[in-house]
């Protein structure tokens, strides 16, 4: 990765430097977001993606939030192929130390660590003086220089902040030895006016930025993020920090989609390039929302369901004589093949492996056979079988994990007169048990027989259900999101052409996914904190 991206000869509004390094933070930031919470296995499944996508940096998590979290940026670490592999640490020893251990594997790791610089942080939240932040922030980036060469500091809440004052921090993390400087809009107040001003002040006022690259992490409370983002370029800003679908706390981050698309349809403008490869951007969006069970919008940009569809009598009329009319961007850049076949019962294997190519998996042969099988099965009780069946339906497949509670038969009965009565079977650890249930209606009929089978502590939080295409025998797609009583948050997802089917299955998701948190999960954040209770008394 370019620690000094190299200058262009041709004049831009980037002033002529042409290269941005995309860091995301899906799996830290993202993952912050109420619910999004993923397992292991589901943020190796995200971080492949991210590095077959091409992202210059993945930020894995934050290794001192939890021993999840460590364990997760440490597998990251070892397996990416390509992305630098990053931890957030506050500006701790202790969070860089762990940081720093959890990035070890990776071929490149980095350290991002921050640090409040608004005095509306330091007064109510930090009552820490100017001077003595200063010296917090040199103490730290001095500290992860011992671990990774690859140092990057955020000064917290930079939108907010004296401007010479931010300008003093910069300068201290820099001469410690920051590689990477990140001005972050930390509660999305900024606009693309003032993100101008800030990068071209830094820029104008920091002796020693030239051994920095600078970037930018918006956040979109005022709808501003990616806006923000992109003025960020224009005025220096060679790293953008970004999540897929735009998720992250409160109203998530800048959305990758958006502002990889930005910069390539609008390169005229910007005159950057980045490294995404953006066929796989749809890939990558879906993914993330059939692990979160946070179903985007119809109307976002670049990924929503109409984002490339044509419904006025006049924009229809010029798109059949040439797309460029109303197509600023091919669908087919983005990963959405508006001329591939629909599969149906006749497709033979060939069709449907190079339809998962087309579609960005990539999956081994034992997977590509279920997956197969499974397109069979479905392509027998739906006439056309279309990319977002078979993407539900291998997402289904992959998230799923461990499997020790199967579903074995459900039959519903419901209507309007009286009870919905549920009869369910399930295999629970390979024993065959059943239930007959009533309730308010089909669903609470069926997952309180779930419930009587394979009874637990905890709660429901959220059952959704989305058509996963059109047409009357389209597959459900459901989330069932369950909460333990230690507010750890678990969703399940599934798909099939029957609601209450998918819905059941979605459920038994969840709770395969809650019954190996408790078997392998807990036990060990127990232990580990029982260890650290000794380890403190002994000292
Ligand atoms: O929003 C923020 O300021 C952050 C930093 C840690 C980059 O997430």
């Amino acid at each position: 990765m370019p620690k000094n991206p190299k200058k262009s000869s041709k004049t831009s509004h980037s002033g002529g430097i042409d290269r941005i390094i995309i860091f995301d933070t899906t799996l830290r930031d993202g993952e912050q977001s109420p619910g999004a919470t993923m397992n292991l296995e589901e943020k190796l499944l995200v971080a492949d993606v991210l590095d077959q996508m091409g992202v210059d940096v993945i930020e894995a998590g934050f290794a001192m939030a939890s021993d999840g979290d460590f364990e997760a940026v440490k597998a990251i670490a070892k397996r990416t192929k390509s992305a630098v592999i990053c931890s957030l640490a506050r500006c701790k020893k202790d969070d860089i130390e762990r940081a720093g251990n959890a990035v070890k594997p990776a071929k490149r790791g980095r350290i991002h660590t921050f640090m409040s610089t608004s005095d509306i942080h330091l007064k109510h939240q930090f009552r820490m003086s100017r001077e003595a932040v200063l010296g917090v922030i040199k103490d730290a980036v001095t500290y992860a220089t011992k671990f990774t060469d690859d140092i990057e500091w955020s000064a917290m809440d930079a939108t907010r902040s004296d401007l010479d004052y931010l300008c003093q921090a910069v300068e201290t993390a820099i001469k410690a030895g920051a590689t990477t400087v990140n001005l972050p809009d930390t509660v999305g107040y900024a606009t693309p006016d003032d993100i101008k001003r800030m990068f071209t002040y830094v820029k104008n006022n920091v002796p020693n930025i030239d051994k920095a690259i600078l970037s930018f992490h918006g956040q979109n409370d005022l709808g501003l993020a990616t806006a923000n983002s992109l003025a960020a370029v224009t005025a220096g800003a060679r790293q953008i920090e970004c999540t897929i679908n735009g998720i992250g706390e409160r109203a998530g981050n800048t959305a990758l989609e958006e502002v990889v698309m930005a910069l390539k349809t609008r390169a005229d403008y910007f005159n950057v390039h980045n490294p995404v490869k953006t066929e796989l951007i749809m890939r990558a969006s879906k993914l993330v929302q059939n692990i979160t069970g946070f179903a985007i919008q119809p109307n976002k940009a670049i990924v929503g369901a109409n984002a490339f569809a044509h419904e006025s009598g006049i924009h229809q009329d010029g798109m059949l004589k040439d797309a460029s009319t109303y197509e600023i961007m091919t669908p087919e850049s983005v990963g959405l093949h508006r001329s591939s076949l629909v599969m149906g019962k006749h497709s033979g294997r060939h069709a449907f492996k190079q339809k998962l190519k087309e579609l960005g998996f990539n999956i081994g042969d034992n997977a590509f056979e279920d997956a197969f099988n499974r397109f069979k099965a479905l392509a027998d009780k739906k006439k056309k079988v279309y990319d977002d069946d078979i993407i539900a339906l291998v997402d289904d497949q992959m998230i799923k994990g461990d499997e020790s509670v199967k579903l074995v038969s459900l039959s519903v009965a419901c209507g309007s007169k009286g009870k919905a009565k549920a009869e369910l079977t399930l295999s629970v650890d390979g024993k065959k048990l059943s239930a007959k249930t009533e309730g308010d209606g089909p669903v609470d009929a069926s997952f309180k027989a779930i419930r009587a089978i394979a009874p637990h502590k905890a709660r429901l939080k959220l059952y959704q259900v989305h058509a996963v295409t059109g047409g009357i025998d389209a597959q459900a797609d459901v989330t069932v999101r369950l909460e333990t009583e230690e507010e750890v948050v678990i969703n399940g997802n599934a798909s099939d052409t029957d609601t209450m089917v998918a819905s059941t299955l979605a459920y038994i998701a969840a709770l395969n996914k809650l019954k190996s948190y408790e078997t392998k999960v807990k036990p060990e954040r127990a232990t580990l904190k029982s260890e650290v209770k000794v380890a403190k008394k002994r000292k």
